[in-house]
């Protein structure tokens, strides 16, 4: 098991105008070395604070998060740092690179911030660029190339420091569907030639259809998850399914 949380809670603290929120609740979770686990549910629900909790970026009120036998949350802040910037991988819908950069100085950002050498360098990230298929493009600046490249790009980069996680918050949420699809296809290529494990936030079901594993949440809690068994078209409706189900509960009659 590469990642396991337990009992996992967060309150966000209101203040004069807003009571206390609890985003989370009851979150017991594990993730196995080399899946790819998507987390639906509706606006609201505390997918973007779970994948926060998850990758150590915010503190939760109760439980804990280990990863690769860490328990993150006991470690000294700057160890936690170091740790996530060694071993995890951040995507998000918007502004991933920075524009001042080369596609493949961006890739290269995470080995050059820990001083690695050049030539190895540019050997993983040239391979990465084959893999994920934006080989051509490694010489645009970041503002050159489409938001579907970017996001290749932001993969690719994630995978630079031999990643144990890709952690993605709505990664497709600002493309079209073209441009998902070439998105969703290199996040499985990371997963399946690489071994990459990726936990991935998203609303849409098309996006999530290439994932192996789906948790549903609503109000804090997990409320299903799946199995991808058959086909992809398969797990699609499964998870219209299980969506609409969702949806049912929330009319609250
Ligand atoms: N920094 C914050 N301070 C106070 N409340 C917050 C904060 N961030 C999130 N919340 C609240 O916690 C709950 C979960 O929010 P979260 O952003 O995790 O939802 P989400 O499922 O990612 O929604 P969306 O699909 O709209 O992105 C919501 O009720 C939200 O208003
Ligand atoms: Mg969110």
């Amino acid at each position: 098991m590469i990642l396991k949380a337990n009992e996992i809670k967060k309150v966000y603290n209101g203040n004069t105008l807003n009571s206390p929120t609890i985003a989370l609740d009851h979150i017991n979770l594990e993730v196995e070395e080399g899946s790819f686990t998507a987390i639906m549910g509706p606006s609201g629900s505390g997918k973007t604070t779970l994948l926060n909790v998850l990758s150590g970026l915010s503190e939760p009120s109760s439980g804990k998060v280990i990863i690769k036998e860490q328990d993150i949350f006991q470690m000294k802040r700057d160890d936690l740092a170091r740790f996530r910037r060694r071993h995890l991988g951040f995507i998000f819908q918007d502004y991933n690179l920075l524009d001042g950069l080369t596609v493949m100085e961006n890739i290269m950002l995470p080995r050059i911030l820990e001083n690695s050498e050049v030539p190895e360098m540019r050997e993983k990230a040239e391979h990465l660029m084959k893999l994920l298929l934006i080989e051509e493009i490694g010489g645009k600046y970041a503002h050159q190339v489409s938001g579907g490249q970017q996001q290749r790009c932001a993969i690719a980069r994630a995978m630079m420091n031999d990643t144990s996680i890709i952690f993605a918050d709505e990664p497709t949420g600002n493309l079209d569907s073209k441009s998902s699809k070439s998105v969703m296809n290199a996040f499985e290529r990371a997963n399946k030639d690489n071994k990459a494990t990726i936990l991935m936030v998203t609303h849409d079901p098309y996006t999530s259809s290439y994932s192996k594993r789906v948790i549903f949440i609503k109000d804090g809690r997990i409320v299903t998850e799946i199995y991808r068994k058959d086909s992809q078209k398969e797990f699609f409706n499964q998870i219209i399914d299980n969506l609409a189900a969702l949806e049912v509960d929330n009319s609250d009659f």
